[in-house]
């Protein structure tokens, strides 16, 4: 979206399909603009109706989402997704912004990223109140959401291998990607993958979405276990003595924890997921073009994982010049994620710069 306000062409990559859908409506908002009053209408017609009858979810997705939404609601809301797919825009990625943005204020677990149900509640608008809501947000937004040179091009896949681009074609690289720290992509989208029927259970959830995700979390591990050597033996030597320090203290201290969480075989799948894409960045990018990164470092049972500066070191490795990285965000702000256990060091986000030679 900030690429087209600039106007300038953008090509984006995201496999998470829920995400990916989002950012194509946001990002191409003009491609579906038109269809906002069938979408209006749909909704409206769906949310009188009220006939939950036609649809069926799974038993895992019926149990979570009652945990969310008064049945009423619910049935209101299931209904206007069956309007909008008799009215053939069931897959049209406004629809299904618009719809979800309802879900949110129609939702009475409160969030603070991951919708937590059923422990802390907000106010729930009713479906007609949030449907009201949203549709003046998106019209006051409408100016913003038209401007620009529509056209940017959303790939839902991975960034590992982005066989679209031809190598040294791309002016800049800008990118968040998940942090190593246990914050779980799939989860924190558990409510929309249900009521959208893009997964039925959290087996589901595991291998249409978090499968295709960079691994960040033990959720995530599936598949990922017997592979740790291979991961290992692809990073760059510094890398790897650095990380089996932190692979071998985090083994140890999950043999003390009650939990046992996996968190040692999160380090060897992320940093080596994340050379790969960095790799196809540095083959991409035009010479001397910039590369910019948000990324934050982490602590799991106490031990630090400088995770930014082992990146910025396989950038080096990988053929990025320039490279740098500062913190941005010390620990203590909002930002930081305080519930993990701490360590010595400031946690926090870093900026990692670097060019292509
Ligand atoms: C830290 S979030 C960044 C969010 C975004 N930068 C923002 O500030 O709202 C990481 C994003 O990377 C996506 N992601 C995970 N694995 C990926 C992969 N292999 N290729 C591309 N994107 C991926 C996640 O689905 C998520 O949307």
């Amino acid at each position: 979206m900030a690429a087209r306000l600039l106007g300038i062409r953008a090509v984006a990559y995201e496999p998470h399909p829920f995400f990916a859908t989002i950012s194509e409506a946001k990002a191409n908002s003009s491609r579906y603009w038109a269809s906002l009053p069938s979408i209006h209408a749909a909704i409206g017609r769906g949310i009188l109706r009220r006939n939950r009858d036609t649809f069926t979810l799974s038993q895992s997705a019926e149990v979570f989402l009652a945990k969310m939404f008064r049945p009423e609601d619910l049935a209101a809301l299931l209904s206007a997704r069956r309007e909008l797919e008799e009215n053939g825009l069931g897959e049209n990625p406004l629809a299904i912004l618009v719809l979800s943005r309802i879900l949110d204020h129609c939702c009475f677990a409160a969030t603070d990223g991951i919708y937590k149900a059923p422990t802390s509640t907000k106010r729930a608008l009713s479906p007609q109140e949030a449907t009201s809501k949203v549709l003046a947000t998106l019209l006051e937004d409408e100016r913003e959401a038209l401007a620009g040179p529509h056209g940017c091009e959303i790939h839902e896949k991975s960034s590992e291998l982005m066989t679209e681009l031809e190598d040294s074609s791309v002016d800049v690289v800008v990118t968040s990607p998940p942090y190593l720290n246990n914050f779980d992509f799939a989860e924190m989208t558990r409510m929309y993958l249900y009521f959208w029927g893009l997964a039925g259970s959290w087996g589901e959830i595991t291998d249409r979405v978090r499968s295709l995700l960079v691994v960040n979390t033990t959720t995530a591990l599936k598949g990922h276990k017997e592979r740790q050597a291979d991961y290992r033996s692809s990073l760059p030597l510094e890398v790897r003595v650095a990380a089996d320090k932190a692979v071998a203290e985090l083994s140890s201290r999950k043999a003390e924890k009650a939990g046992k969480k996996d968190y040692d075989l999160l380090v060897y799948p992320y940093l080596s997921q994340m050379q790969a894409v960095l790799r196809e960045c540095v083959r991409t990018l035009k010479p001397g073009a910039p590369f910019h990164m948000m990324v934050s470092d982490a602590a799991l049972y106490g031990v630090h994982l400088p995770a930014p500066q082992w990146l910025a070191f396989i950038m080096q490795h990988i053929g990025f010049v320039d490279v740098h990285c500062e913190i941005v965000r010390p620990r203590g702000h909002r930002w930081v994620l305080e519930k993990r256990e701490g360590s010595a060091l400031g946690l926090g986000e870093y900026y990692v710069f670097g060019r292509a030679c």
